[in-house]
């Protein structure tokens, strides 16, 4: 099988196969251990600060010398209304202690936000390859600085009114995420969230942009993989399949839960962030949905829920943290290395 062409050739990879950036379950030495199997490894470093961010790369950089993307949140912040965030503070903190959780949500004017603005130096510093980004499109002057540099550049879209949008930025390449997909949605247009399966959505997409298109949302599979080239897609993206590699940061419980996930299991919430996003269905989501408060927006909620999610995890509570994950999960929960769930996945495509 030839798996190469225009955007592996663009990438300098060997398979069109696109390891997600996962927020919170991805490590260095997973995005290490793809881009050394040929595939792109994808580092998340959306909302984390300067410091943290640099400190990151490094590590990828130190064990791969293979092409690899850096993945940012490209929202703009949005101001505080302080009477609906210190309620959901105050509810949070009661949330603790009536659960034995131990954590204190900070006060308002202790919450730090980082703008993806603040990191663009970095990556041109450190010579990052390939930058993706979602929940937005970066302005203007970062992405000519980005281009300027050689970097290559990965939107995400949702919907076709996005893939237009960004292709008329030139970016080079678009993740077309489809509503399976686990995770925050990355659409950054106005109204409703848009709900299109990927079914839909490439061949739509495909009718109205000329760019490389990057299908994701439950493809961990070989007749996965093949459906979505079928469709029309340069290549996948994948990111659930992933959750329970060894070099994921996923608590226990959290991979536990993935591998007996039914597919009516999860929802899309914005409970733990104040934006939509995949997940397993839990006890706080169900508290904040029907607690009758209104959710601030991300990052907002994001950083309000922070601390308790964090000492969830400590505790590897599943109630209480977000459970990230597409529509399939359970077809894709195999407890094995980062680079035997790749390889098994090129392996499966091969031989159909
Ligand atoms: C745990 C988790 C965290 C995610 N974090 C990010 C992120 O930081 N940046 C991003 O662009 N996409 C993120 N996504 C979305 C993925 O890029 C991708 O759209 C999704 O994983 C594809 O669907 P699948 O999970 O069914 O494979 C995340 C997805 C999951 C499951």
């Amino acid at each position: 099988m030839d798996w190469q062409n225009k955007l592996t050739q663009l990438l300098g990879i060997t398979y069109p196969v696109i390891q997600a950036p996962m927020l919170g379950v991805t490590s260095p030495a997973m995005v290490a251990a793809i881009s050394n199997a040929g595939g792109l490894g994808s580092l998340p470093v959306g909302g984390l600060s300067p410091e943290k961010t640099r400190q990151l790369i490094q590590e990828v950089k130190s064990s791969t010398d293979k092409p690899y993307s850096v993945n940012l949140f490209a929202h703009a912040i949005p101001d505080m209304d302080i009477a609906e965030a210190e309620v959901m503070r105050r509810n949070l903190n009661a949330l603790i202690e009536n659960n034995e959780l131990q954590a204190d949500i900070p006060n308002l004017e202790n919450l730090t936000f980082y703008n993806y603005k603040e990191q663009i130096a970095i990556l041109i510093e450190e010579k990052v390859p390939v930058v993706s980004f979602t929940f937005g499109i970066p302005d203007d002057t970062s992405i000519a600085e980005m281009k300027q540099h050689g970097i290559v550049l990965i939107g995400t879209a949702t919907c076709t009114e996005e893939a237009i949008l960004l292709a008329e930025k030139n970016i080079d390449a678009i993740v077309l995420q489809g509503i399976e997909a686990g995770g925050h949605r990355g659409s950054f247009i106005g109204g409703d969230v848009p709900q299109v399966g990927l079914m839909a959505l490439v061949p739509m997409a495909l009718k109205a942009v000329n760019i490389p298109l990057i299908a994701s949302g439950a493809i961990n599979s070989g007749a996965t993989v093949k459906a979505a080239f079928a469709l029309g897609a340069t290549a996948v993206q994948i990111g659930t399949a992933f959750i329970t590699a060894h070099e994921s940061l996923a608590i226990a419980s959290y991979k536990e839960a993935l591998a007996t996930a039914k597919d009516t299991d999860t929802k899309l919430t914005r409970a733990f962030s104040g934006r939509w996003a995949r997940g397993i269905k839990n006890e706080f989501m169900e508290y904040v949905e029907t607690s009758g408060l209104s959710t601030p927006p991300y990052p907002i909620q994001n950083s309000l829920t922070g601390p308790l999610r964090a000492d969830a995890q400590n505790k590897d509570n599943k109630a209480f943290t977000n459970l990230w994950s597409g529509q399939a999960a359970a077809l894709s929960a195999n407890k094995l290395s980062s680079a035997e769930i790749f390889n098994n996945i090129i392996r499966e495509t091969e031989n159909l």
